[in-house]
């Protein structure tokens, strides 16, 4: 009787590793990643400032790219005193 080479457990777990990332690989799917910061900020156009709500300093917010089948984790923090709803 020999002494197998790797411990019983390393097969069930080298199969689930196969089942859960490699499709994840072949489709291509990643998680992507944004932060929101909401503020207000003031904003001067032809001559007049007025205070604005910008997401990390940008009106309107920043653009967000990802493909078919990715997963966007976006985490919004609100610098504004009022509730704010986002919509894209
Ligand atoms: C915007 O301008 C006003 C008036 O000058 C000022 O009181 C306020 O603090 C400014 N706000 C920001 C976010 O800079
Ligand atoms: C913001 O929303 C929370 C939860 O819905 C509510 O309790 C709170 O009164 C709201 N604040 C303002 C300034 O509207």
């Amino acid at each position: 009787m020999g002494v197998p080479p790797f411990p019983s457990f390393a097969f069930p777990a080298l199969f689930l590793f196969s089942l859960i990332i490699i499709p994840q690989l072949a489709q291509g799917s990643i998680t992507r990643h944004y932060r929101f910061d909401v503020k207000l900020q003031n904003v001067t156009r032809l001559c007049h400032t007025k205070s604005m709500v910008t997401v990390n300093g940008q009106f309107p917010g920043p653009r967000i790219i990802a493909r078919e089948g990715d997963r966007l984790l976006i985490k919004v923090v609100n610098h504004v005193q009022n509730n704010i709803s986002i919509h894209w």
